[in-house]
């Protein structure tokens, strides 16, 4: 059973490419993207981890650490990041679990056994300071994520905890949002100087607050 949204992210210690990790000492108070691939040396999860690396400063700027993991050894993951900064032209910086008794994978639901009994699946959890869980996604072994969602789900995250609004279809950084329900219509403009637009009664729409 995968972690649910709102649930604490377990704590857990693991190898990692870059030596022994206690997860909640690793992660501080940042938040964590941590995604699992199914398997090192192939081809899909060559690129992605070459991407997680050139975004890995964007995820930064957003006060977020990245870490993978998959049920290969942390040596495996030793020797695969030369390929993966080879064919990314990259320089991997993150850490990669090593998981091959699946310690993790089990802890975290990110074994599919009706997919595949081995492997993990292409997981991501964004888990914020308080360590709690606050986004899943789950892709099939074959299809490559776009991670660029993951940091456009958490500039969203992030807004929304800020403010009363929420982001509509397809939100991204300078689009209007949308009015909090709770917030009466009369009282918007108290909340959101900046105008808004009533499209319908349940649908009421500013300019992102936090943009000058
Ligand atoms: C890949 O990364 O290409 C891959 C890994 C496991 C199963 C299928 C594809």
């Amino acid at each position: 059973m995968s972690l649910q949204l709102g649930e604490i992210a377990p704590n857990f210690q693991s190898e990692t490419s870059q030596g022994k990790i206690d997860f909640y000492d690793w992660a501080g108070d940042k938040w964590v993207v941590l995604f699992s691939h199914p398997a090192d040396f192939t081809p899909v999860c060559t690129t992605e981890l070459g991407r997680m690396s050139q975004l890995q400063e964007d995820f930064a700027r957003r006060n977020a650490k990245i870490i993978a993991v998959s049920v290969d050894s942390a040596e495996s993951h030793k020797k695969w990041i030369q390929d993966i900064n080879e064919v990314g032209n990259t320089d991997v910086k993150y850490p990669i679990i090593g998981d091959p008794e699946r310690k993790v994978a089990n802890l975290y639901g990110m074994i599919h056994p009706k997919a595949d009994d081995t492997h993990t699946v292409r997981t991501v959890f964004i888990i914020d300071p308080q360590k709690k869980v606050r986004m899943t996604l789950t892709y099939p072994a074959a299809t490559g994520r776009n991670f660029k969602e993951i940091l456009r789900v958490l500039d969203a995250i992030q807004l929304t905890d800020h403010y009363s609004v929420s982001t509509p279809v397809e939100w991204e950084q300078g689009d209007d949002v949308i009015v909090g329900g709770k917030i009466k219509t009369e009282d918007i403009d108290a909340k959101f100087p900046k105008g808004h637009k009533v499209i319908k009664p349940y649908l009421r729409t500013t300019p992102q607050p936090d943009l000058e």
